[in-house]
Order: C-alpha cells, then sequence, then structure tokens
C-alpha cells in the first residue's frame, strides 16, 4: 500500500480579486494575523505526514521560496538583538526532515495545467493538492482526514461542503450515490454550473487527494469554464476508470480568495490568537458593543 508523502501547492494564480495586493505576490502570502496562508496550508500538510511539499509558483516566482528558505542574515540579527521566541518560530517553520521543491507555470492556463505541471516532481505516487486560499480550521486537519480515507479506501477523495444554490457558479459541484457517514461515490462532477443545471448542492473545496492517472487526464483535457484547463473536467475524465469520492470535511473553510472570506478568517483567528484573543475581544467589545462569541438576538 502506497501512503500519501507529497502535496501540490498550486500558487501561480492571477489573483485578479484581491489586485493591488497581488500585483507582486502571489495572494497565498497574504496574512492571517501572523502567518501567510500558504503557511497554514504547509502545517496542515506536514501534519498529516506530507513529506515532500511541491510549490506550483507563477509570475510572482520568488515569494513564496523566499518565505520557506531558511533567512541566515535575519537570524543572525535576530539572535544579537536578543529576539529569541523569533528566532525559535522562524527556525522551526518547517520540521528538518520536510522538503521543498518549485516548479514554475510559466503561463496561468488554469488550476488542471498548475496541477500536470508537478507531474515531474509526483512521479507514480498519489498526492494531496491543497489550495491554500481555502484556509479550513479542523482538528484533525482536512488533509489528514483526507489521507485517512485513502488509506482505508485505496482511491481519489475530493473534499466537498454544501454550498447556497445560488453559489454554484463559483464552484466544482459533485452528485453521487451515498457510501458511509459524509461520503459519496462520485457520478458525476462539473464546474461552475448553473443552480438550474447543479446536479447537487455539493461545491468542491480546495482539498483533493488524488491518483497520478490523473495526469493522463490532464493531458488530454480540452480548454473548460473561463477558458481555463480545469482540474474538475480531468476528475470527470478519471471517473470513467476509476472510483473517486466526495468527502463531506469536518471543520470551518474560510474562502480567502475572496475579499469578505478574508476578512472573517482574520478577525476569528485573531480573536484565538494567544497574544492578542484577549485585547481584540475587548476592542470589538467596545467598538461594536457585542461580545465575540456570544450570539446575539
Ligand atoms: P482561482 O480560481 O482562485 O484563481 O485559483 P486566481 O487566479 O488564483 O484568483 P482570482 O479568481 O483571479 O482572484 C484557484 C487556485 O489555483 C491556483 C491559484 O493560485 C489558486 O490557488 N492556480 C490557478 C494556479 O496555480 N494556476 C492557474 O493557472 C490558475
Amino acid at each position: 500500500m502506497k501512503r500519501v508523502t507529497k502535496a501540490v501547492f498550486p500558487a501561480a494564480g492571477m489573483g485578479t480579486r484581491f489586485l493591488p495586493a497581488t500585483k507582486a505576490n502571489p495572494k497565498e502570502m497574504l496574512p492571517i494575523v501572523d502567518k501567510p496562508l500558504i503557511q497554514y496550508a504547509a502545517e496542515e500538510a506536514v501534519a498529516a505526514g506530507i513529506t515532500d511539499l511541491i510549490f506550483i509558483i507563477g509570475r510572482t516566482k520568488r515569494a513564496i521560496a523566499d518565505h520557506f528558505d531558511k533567512a541566515y542574515e535575519l537570524e543572525v540579527e535576530l539572535e544579537m538583538k536578543g529576539k529569541l521566541r523569533a528566532l525559535e518560530q522562524l527556525r522551526n517553520m518547517l520540521p528538518p526532515h520536510v522538503n521543498c521543491i518549485y516548479i514554475r507555470q510559466a503561463e496561468a492556463l488554469g488550476l488542471g495545467h498548475a496541477v500536470l505541471c508537478a507531474e515531474p516532481a509526483v512521479n507514480d505516487e498519489p498526492f494531496v493538492v491543497i489550495l491554500a486560499d481555502d484556509l479550513i480550521d479542523a482538528d484533525p486537519g482536512v488533509t489528514r482526514q483526507m489521507c485517512d480515507l485513502y488509506d482505508y479506501y485505496q482511491c481519489s477523495v475530493v473534499g466537498v461542503q454544501p454550498v447556497a444554490p445560488e453559489d454554484t457558479v463559483s464552484y466544482g459541484i459533485v452528485a453521487g450515490e451515498h457510501m458511509a457517514d459524509r461520503l459519496l461515490r462520485m457520478t458525476h462532477i462539473v464546474e461552475k454550473p448553473k443552480p438550474a443545471d447543479a446536479p447537487s448542492n455539493l461545491g468542491v473545496v480546495g482539498r483533493y487527494v488524488l491518483t497520478p492517472r490523473i495526469f493522463d487526464h490532464l493531458r488530454r483535457i480540452e480548454r473548460g469554464a473561463g477558458g481555463e484547463l480545469q482540474l474538475t473536467d480531468a476528475i470527470q475524465s478519471l471517473l470513467r476508470e476509476q472510483q473517486v469520492l466526495a468527502y463531506e470535511y469536518q471543520g470551518t473553510r474560510y474562502d480567502c480568495g475572496s475579499k469578505l472570506g478574508y476578512l472573517e478568517a482574520t478577525v476569528e483567528y485573531a480573536l484565538k490568537h494567544p497574544e492578542l484573543a484577549e485585547e481584540f475581544a475587548a476592542f470589538i467589545q467596545k467598538r461594536f458593543c457585542v461580545t465575540p462569541g456570544v450570539a446575539q438576538g
């Protein structure tokens, strides 16, 4: 049995919804309180036993590699100034047994194309895809939940959540047969359908465990929704030869690719931050006359 040890982080999108913040920086480097989105994603992968982190980078190519590289000069400076806590945080960002690999997607041709760019590093192994702008607060992490399902069923697993009918145009939508609690055997997946054409209300979020067969299908698909090479279309094609499961993950997701989701995540994570929680809750209470965590009305 092959365990999942590789994770692919597509981070080469245009990030148009966050311009101009994403002009010189990928949106995956936007911070939630004090950590960039890509670091939350990397930590989620490492907690699931992943040892190879494969970043697909684009136009703003240096930022992510710089973030995970050792910063010798900064470390010396922090040590000299006695800022030992900050130094320790920097040194422990990733455990030493974890490898980072960077692959360039020269042109933003779509998520499907970004995943295909990872093939030389993934080879013939199952792997996880994590979209860092979908920040999911969960314990255990969603990647761990899905790798456990892969270990048991030995097939691809796609993370889903119920979405409002009017929102189907923003998601890949799946249909399937009930298999177990929170688990469907997928029969169909379609990218961004109109509400009237959506086969269900279950939308794909940014977590996938995929078998390496997906690469053959990614090579064959044509441009789909939005003129992009869509991972969804390759999964629909994969379904014809392999079982794929849709899993309604346990956790709270923040769509940090949208400004509203990003702000929601910032508030929630600040209210849980060990150094900030108390003062930030007091600020919210003073500013809005509400006590965070207490339902109003
Ligand atoms: P999005 O659909 O959110 O697109 O990509 P985007 O370009 O990043 O953002 P907007 O919609 O213009 O604001 C989903 C994920 O796929 C990656 C993105 O970085 C994001 O993690 N992606 C998308 C690529 O890596 N390459 C692509 O060609 C497209």
